[in-house]
């Protein structure tokens, strides 16, 4: 504890009777008991400040007679400087113990229960992009990030579709020049893989992502989700598609879905085929949601058309293979119980919340 310093003025009016030992120890208990800075400022002032014992025998030493004037004024300096050096000790000392007080007390107590964290959801298209792409990598295919600006060559020309086509009206989309479009359909990344793969080695690839087309009626969006498929190998028959599909739709749509093949057409492919999966809902016995048929269009595909092969660098005497494309949006409205295609697009926060990441864990 700091004690006041007891007032002993060694100045008595007209002569200074110095015990420099005397005041160094007192210095020395003055300093030693102080227990913060500010304190220490204090002893300060009582030895230095303008009334300062210091300061008042220096003042004294005037009044001192002229021979004793030097010897009187060396030993107060050497006082001072006695002072001034142990002062900037004990400052040094309180300084660190302050700070490392302070460190002590604003410590954060790491054992304290976190604030929770919010987080955002996933949107449904990247939950079923992500399930997808999962399973197919699991199948060892490839997973490809295809371009949504694409030329008229890969999106229609090297898919079979010259300009003039009336394949192309199903397709419309939005045009940069002549040349450039956002593409209307993700099997653009065929004609791609096929090119960019120098050495002919098979291919098994998915490509998911957003499509564009011109559409303008009231149930149709300008932009969508697709997911490519493409494999091309010797000896690839449509058995294999059709397995591979009944692994996609039992795998995304519950183990009991069934699937179907319809004849269809896409220039692509030949043969082409629209396949249908059992309604999820009703089970195929015929509900609302699959109009009392009992199933359910999901997606286009076939084997692959030789042109097609032929464009893109595998001879087709060779090489066959398949493809196909699904919608996304249908997908995930048919995967999460969406009921209208409009929730995918407009945000809302609160449809987006149910797909909190909690129910990934
Ligand atoms: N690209 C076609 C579409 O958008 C779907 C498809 C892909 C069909 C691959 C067959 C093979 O309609």
């Amino acid at each position: 504890m700091f004690r006041p310093f007891e007032v002993s003025l060694f100045y008595i009016k007209g002569e200074i009777k110095m015990n420099i030992e005397k005041i160094k120890e007192n210095i020395e208990r003055d300093l030693n008991n102080v227990p913060n800075t500010d304190i220490l400022n204090q002893v300060k002032v009582k030895y230095l400040g303008k009334n300062g014992i210091i300061t008042n025998l220096q003042v004294g030493i005037k009044e001192l007679p002229n021979e004793e004037k030097k010897e009187y004024g060396i030993k107060l300096n050497t006082i001072k400087k006695f002072f001034n050096d142990s002062f900037e000790i004990v400052r040094t000392r309180l300084h660190e113990e302050e700070i490392n007080q302070k460190l002590k007390e604003d410590s954060i107590d790491i054992t304290l229960p976190s604030e929770a964290i919010i987080t955002g959801s996933l949107h449904p298209f990247s939950r079923i992009v992500a399930e997808i792409s999962d399973l197919f990598a699991s199948m060892g295919y490839d997973i490809i990030d295809g371009d949504e600006i694409e030329t008229d060559e890969y999106c229609f020309r090297r898919l079979n579709i010259p300009s003039g086509h009336p394949a192309r009206d199903a397709q419309d989309t939005f045009y940069i020049d002549e040349e450039f479009l956002l593409r209307s359909q993700t099997s653009a990344s065929q004609a791609h893989i096929m090119e960019d793969n120098k050495d002919k080695t098979p291919i098994r690839m998915i490509c998911p992502g957003k499509v564009y087309r011109r559409d303008e009626d009231a149930t149709h969006s300008h932009q969508f989700g697709q997911v490519e498929a493409l494999v091309v190998d010797r000896n690839i028959s449509l058995a294999d598609l059709k397995g591979t599909l009944e692994i996609f739709a039992q795998k995304l749509l519950g183990d009991n879905t069934k699937i179907r093949f319809r004849p269809s057409y896409f220039p692509f492919t030949e043969p082409s085929v629209e396949v249908d999966v059992s309604c999820f809902k009703c089970g195929g016995k015929g509900c609302h949601l699959c109009k009392k048929t009992g199933w359910i269009e999901l997606l286009g595909a076939g084997m692959v058309h030789p042109n097609v092969l032929k464009m893109g660098g595998y001879d087709p005497d060779i090489y066959t293979g398949f493809a196909f494309g699904t919608g996304l949006d249908r997908l995930a409205m048919f995967k999460y119980n969406i009921p209208d295609i409009r929730y995918l697009y407009t945000n809302d926060i609160r449809m987006l919340k149910q797909f909190d990441r909690k129910d990934d864990e």
